[in-house]
């Protein structure tokens, strides 16, 4: 619920269980007040501090700009005054900054209005606040929306600038989200990593001075994830407060959080305004993306099942949203680029033997590629290796009662390509330099129509040639050299906004014209897995690396946000092929169960007693999947902190089962079992294990048992049934 109360001019926003308030101050400022459990009262609008001391300008004129670097702005405002980090500056064509953006309207609107061409969450129980702010000088109007859903606790916050005045006006930084948070002793928690060590987490002390989470490279990425947080000290994944921001795009970005001379922390989340600046010429708008924020009371664990639940719910389209996806076998770590037809359908004739359902075909098929040093671009099937094509492929495939998935690259060019040849101008160059290569390819100019036009006309060629019902759309390197003869000096500064939107533009389209096609995200494993892209496709590819034992570190930090049926991963063949470590394929299968779950190996070659155990992982996921795809997540223990086991459980919305999953990483000695506190049952029940029966209260507060497994890198999968409701 949002409500407007005119004698405290304040603004409450309600989820179910938080509140969220601004106030206006000084007839003008619009302050953020609250943040946090849900309040009933609106007399909060003391909490600025407007009416003390500083005093606010219209009684203290002599004072403005101090007033402004501590007042709680909900929007804060760069150049005039408040020195903390601001959300927004612009330059004029004087080539000045500085802007005061005062309150001038209101609007409350039941559901939520889309972003255009941006991704963004989505549903018909909402409500919006649409609060508009302007400068008077420049006349540019900052639109701040809010919506808030009947059935999650969490804010979409998203902004939209506009031009009211009569000159061009240039966006230097344009954030979606301020959060001024009033707090002693908060621990900041972000997600950063590498390739094939996604999103671990790092916790520490925040201080007086900032922290952030960044990226400039036109990509989420690897090494920074878009999210940051606010802890209170000590907080767990069952206890404490979380203050929580992620944002909804898949370009480079700035999550920063800096505590100020006054012990006051301001979060912010935003387009990275290193390489942005976006002209905006008398009347025109720029809509910034979504940020959506998530406030717990209860730890950690509360922000996650928020952040799921959301995501669920209100973020992930179309068909296989809520589906069972279908378990697939990719090629990749089995082949790499070495195959052709008779090899995929020797792989796919073991696997459909096994009860597989997919063969994706991945990186190789095109061109003449049989390295990555070439052929990207030219999206016109390789029939050396392919004869008969796609489309012989695909009814070989399909007769075998399996579904064909392909690989592409559509960002992407090689040198020797095509394309290249014909033109070395729709990459990615700065005038007068080469473009540096990254695994030997260049980036596409997608901020220019036509090349867009061109590469999504092939994929959609393509994939109209034959019956492929998956793709994993993978992007292989970060922009660089980010400069087109195209767009004119001053509009430079667009080319990475403009080149994500062109993805999202292509992907918008590909769900649009292949409504059944089941699409995977991908970038060098798990570099651009974020809510953006989890818009267009239901799934995203984790990481590179397929180890089981690292993939639970992985795997936590994606779980830590994201749906577990979000999740790609995979059982791969040992050694593995990234740590050369062997794991035993149960542990493989198990660890690969808590996401969408698929096979990476060369079924043909692996030895006959892991083969033997597909079909019993297998059913295993026909068995669990529905648990995994909805029910709520619960971390119980991380092995990178405890480095010796990882445990974590998922549970039926309404208590009545769940699925425990236990990695013994290291087998200590002189140690018979350990016990687990379980989270999420019914306290009352009384629930079945193993044949044994529990009460629910028992086994959260005093714990199971669970018995040392012989040998390192062991797992267990354990089903709790509720036997009867009430003890
Ligand atoms: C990177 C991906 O993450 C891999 O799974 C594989 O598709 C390769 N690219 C292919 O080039």
């Amino acid at each position: 619920m949002i409500q407007y109360d005119k004698e405290y001019s304040i603004f409450k926003i309600d989820t179910p269980h938080t509140s969220y308030a601004m106030g206006i101050a000084d007839d003008k400022y619009l302050g953020h007040v609250y943040y946090g459990r849900k309040l009933t009262d609106m007399n909060l609008g003391y909490l600025m501090r407007a009416e003390d001391h500083p005093a606010a300008p219209s009684v203290l004129p002599r004072e403005k700009t101090g007033f402004f670097d501590c007042f709680p702005m909900e929007y804060p405002f760069g150049g005039t005054g408040d020195q903390r980090e601001s959300c927004i500056n612009i330059k004029t064509e004087d080539g000045q900054q500085g802007l005061e953006l005062a309150y001038v309207s209101h609007r409350i609107y039941a559901g939520k209005e889309p972003l255009t061409g941006l991704p963004a969450t989505w549903g018909d129980n909402c409500e919006t606040l649409e609060i508009t702010l302007a400068d008077e000088v420049t006349g540019i109007r900052a639109l701040l929306s809010y919506t808030v859903f009947t059935d999650t606790d969490a804010i979409a916050k998203s902004v939209k600038i506009v031009n009211g005045g009569n000159r061009n006006v240039y966006l230097t930084k344009v954030f979606s989200s301020s959060l001024d948070v009033e707090r002693e002793g908060l621990e900041v928690l972000t997600l950063p990593g590498s390739w094939a060590r996604e999103r671990r987490l790092q916790r520490r002390r925040l201080g007086y001075g900032s922290a952030a989470a960044e990226s400039v490279r036109g990509m989420s990425g690897h090494q920074d994830h878009p999210f940051i947080a606010l802890l209170s000290e000590g907080c767990t994944q069952t206890e404490g407060e979380v203050y929580a921001v992620h944002f909804v795009y898949s370009g480079s970005f700035l999550a920063k959080v800096m505590e100020d001379q006054f012990g006051r922390t301001r979060m912010v989340m935003g387009i990275h305004p290193d390489s942005f600046c976006w002209k905006l010429a008398p009347g025109a708008a720029f809509q910034a993306p979504e940020a959506v924020l998530v406030y717990s009371d209860a730890g950690l664990g509360k922000m996650t099942r928020n952040f799921h639940d959301l995501y669920r719910k209100h973020l992930i389209r179309g068909y296989w949203r809520d589906k069972e996806r279908p378990v697939l076998i990719n090629n990749w770590e089995a082949t790499y680029f070495d195959f052709n037809t008779e090899k995929l359908l020797s792989i796919a004739r073991e696997a459909s033997g096994a009860g597989i359902e997919m063969l994706v075909m991945d990186d190789g098929w095109f061109g003449h590629r049989e390295s990555d040093n070439s052929s990207l671009g030219d999206w016109y099937v390789n029939e050396e290796k392919l004869p008969g094509g796609l489309k012989y492929l695909a009814d070989e495939v399909n007769k075998l009662g399996m579904k064909l998935g392909i690989w592409v690259e559509p960002e992407m060019i090689s040198e020797d390509s095509e394309l290249y040849r014909k033109h070395p101008d729709w990459a990615l160059r700065i005038k007068g330099r080469k473009p540096g290569q990254c695994r030997e390819q260049y980036v596409l100019d997608l901020s220019r129509p036509e090349v867009t036009e061109y590469i999504y006309g092939r994929l959609k060629a393509i994939l109209e040639s034959a019956n492929i019902e998956y793709v994993k759309w993978d992007m292989n390197r970060p922009l660089a050299d980010v400069g087109n003869a195209v767009l004119p000096p001053e509009q430079q500064g667009e080319i990475q906004h403009r080149y994500m939107l062109a993805v999202y533009g292509m992907q918008e389209r590909l769900t649009h014209d292949f409504p059944g096609l089941l699409l995977e995200n991908c970038a060098s494993g798990g570099g651009r897995f974020d809510p953006g892209m989890l818009y267009y496709s239901p799934q995203i590819w984790c990481s590179d690396d397929t180890d089981a034992i690292e993939r639970l570190a992985v795997q936590e930090g994606t779980q830590l946000l994201y749906p577990l049926s979000s999740i790609g991963a995979h059982v791969s063949d040992c050694p593995n092929h990234i740590t050369g470590r062997t794991v035993p394929f149960e542990t493989r299968g198990i660890a690969a169960l808590s996401g969408t779950f698929g096979y990476e190996l060369d079924i043909t070659k692996i030895p006959e007693e892991e083969r033997k155990q597909i079909p019993s992982q297998i059913s295993s996921y026909k068995k669990y999947n529905h648990l995994v795809r909805n029910g709520a997540y619960y971390r119980i223990a991380s092995y990178q902190e405890n480095h010796l086991y990882d445990c974590y459980m998922v549970v039926s919305q309404d208590g009545a089962e769940a699925l425990l999953t236990y990695v013994q990483v290291m087998a200590e000695a002189n140690q018979r079992s350990r016990r687990i506190r379980l989270q999420g049952l019914l306290e009352d029940a009384l629930y079945e294990i193993e044949g044994r029966t529990y009460q629910g209260a028992t086994l959260m507060n005093a714990g199971l048992l669970l018995e040392r497994m012989k040998g390192d890198y062991r797992a267990k999968l354990i089903y709790i049934r509720r036997y009867t409701s009430r003890y």
